[in-house]
C-alpha cells in the first residue's frame, strides 16, 4: 500500500550506488541500514580520513556482531564490508544515485554540502538531508536542481525504529518523492510524509515533552524524580537516557531551532547547556557488554 500522499511509484527511480555525507552517530547507523537492505555500493565521506576510518570501523564492527547473532553469512560479512568504501574526495559520488547528509546540524553546513554534492552528481541524483529540524525547502533553494532535494529522517537507534519521515520540499518533485519512498520501502521503514515544518513531526513532538522535563528540573523538581516519573507509563527509556541516546547537542539544536519559531512554546534552559557544555555526546554504540547505547560521562550528575 502507498503511504498517504506519495507519488506515483512508477514514477520511482532505480537506486544504484549511495552516498553518506558525514561519518558520525547517524551517519554510520545510515551508511549500514542502506548497505545491509539494499546490497549496493555505499561510499562515505566526512572531512579528515580519521573520521571516514573510525565510521568504516563502527560499520564493520557492526557487520561482524549480525554475523555473531547468525543473521550473516560469512559470504553476506565480506560482500557487505566490500560494498562500502570511503573517500575524502566528493568525485567518488559522482556516480551515486541517493546521496544522503548526516553533518552538522546547522543550514549553512548543509548547504554548502550539497553544492559542492551538485557539482559531482547527476542532476537527477537524489539529495536527501536527514535534519532534525531543519527546512528542506530553504536547505535546496540555493541549487541548480532544488526538485531532487528530500527529507529523509531517520531515529535513534537507525537498525531498530521502524518510523521514516519523508519531507518534501516546496520544490520536491514527484519523481524525487517516489524515489525516496521505494527507498524507504527497501530499507524495511515505515515512510510517512510529513510537512516541511520545524522539526516536522516527531521531534516537534518530543522536543516540546523534553522541555518540560528540563523545565520541571530548572525550577527545582529533583533531577532523578522528574526522569522516573514517567516510568508507570512504560515508555522504553527514561526521558534523560534518550536525551543521551540522541545526544544533548542535537536535542539543543532542534530545541533552538523550535525556540526560534514558537518562542512561547519551547524555552531555552540553563540546565539544557549545561549538559551541552559537559560534552556528554552521544558516541558510537560502543557498549559491548550489553549492546545498548553508550554515552561519555554518563547522565545523571546535573540539575
Ligand atoms: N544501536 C543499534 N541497535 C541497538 C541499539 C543501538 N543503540 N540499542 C539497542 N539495539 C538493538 C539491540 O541490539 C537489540 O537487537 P536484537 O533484538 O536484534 O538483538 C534490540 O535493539 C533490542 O535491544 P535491547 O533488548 O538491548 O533493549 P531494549 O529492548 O531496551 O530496546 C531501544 C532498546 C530500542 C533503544 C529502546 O529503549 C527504545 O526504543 N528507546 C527509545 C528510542 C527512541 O525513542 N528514539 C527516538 C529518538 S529521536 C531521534 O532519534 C530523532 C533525531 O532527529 C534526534
Amino acid at each position: 500500500k502507498r503511504p498517504a500522499g506519495a507519488p506515483d511509484r512508477s514514477l520511482a527511480r532505480d537506486v544504484t550506488k549511495v552516498g553518506v555525507v558525514g561519518a558520525g552517530l547517524m551517519a554510520g547507523q545510515l551508511a549500514l541500514l542502506f548497505v545491509r537492505r539494499l546490497q549496493v555500493p555505499v561510499v562515505i565521506t566526512d572531512i579528515d580520513q580519521e573520521r571516514i576510518d573510525r565510521g568504516i570501523g563502527y560499520i564493520h564492527g557492526e557487520i561482524d556482531k549480525l554475523a555473531a547473532k547468525g543473521r550473516l553469512s560469512p559470504d553476506a560479512v565480506n560482500r557487505l564490508k566490500g560494498l562500502v568504501t570511503g573517500s575524502l574526495d566528493k568525485k567518488a559520488f559522482a556516480d551515486a544515485d541517493f546521496v544522503i547528509e548526516a553533518v552538522f546540524e546547522e543550514m549553512s553546513v548543509k548547504q554548502q554540502v550539497f553544492a559542492e554534492l551538485e557539482q559531482h552528481v547527476a542532476p537527477e541524483a537524489i539529495l536527501a538531508t536527514n535534519t532534525s529540524s531543519l527546512s528542506i525547502t530553504e536547505m535546496a533553494s540555493k541549487l541548480r536542481h532544488p526538485e531532487r532535494v528530500v527529507g529523509f529522517h531517520f531515529f535513534n537507534p537507525v537498525a531498530v525504529l521502524p518510523l521514516l519521515e519523508v519531507v518534501r520540499g516546496e520544490q520536491t518533485d514527484d519523481a524525487a518523492l517516489a524515489t525516496a519512498f521505494r527507498v524507504g520501502k527497501q530499507l524495511k521503514k515505515s515512510c510517512v510524509l510529513v510537512k516541511d515544518a520545524p522539526a516536522f513531526v516527531v521531534n516537534r513532538l518530543l522536543t516540546r515533552f523534553m522541555g518540560e522535563v528540563i523545565a520541571t528540573i530548572d525550577e527545582g523538581t529533583p533531577f532523578e524524580v522528574a526522569d522516573t516519573a514517567l516510568e508507570p507509563l512504560g515508555l522504553p527509556m527514561t526521558p534523560m537516557e534518550l536525551l543521551q541516546l540522541v545526544g544533548p547537542a542535537v536535542a539543543q539544536h532542534v530545541n533552538e531551532t523550535m525556540h526560534a519559531a514558537y518562542p512561547d512554546r519551547f524555552q531555552l534552559s540553563d540546565n539544557m547547556q549545561r549538559f551541552v557544555d559537559a560534552g556528554k555526546t552521544a558516541v558510537w554504540i560502543t557498549d559491548e557488554s550489553s549492546g545498548t547505547a553508550s554515552t561519555e560521562g554518563g547522565g545523571r550528575t546535573a540539575g
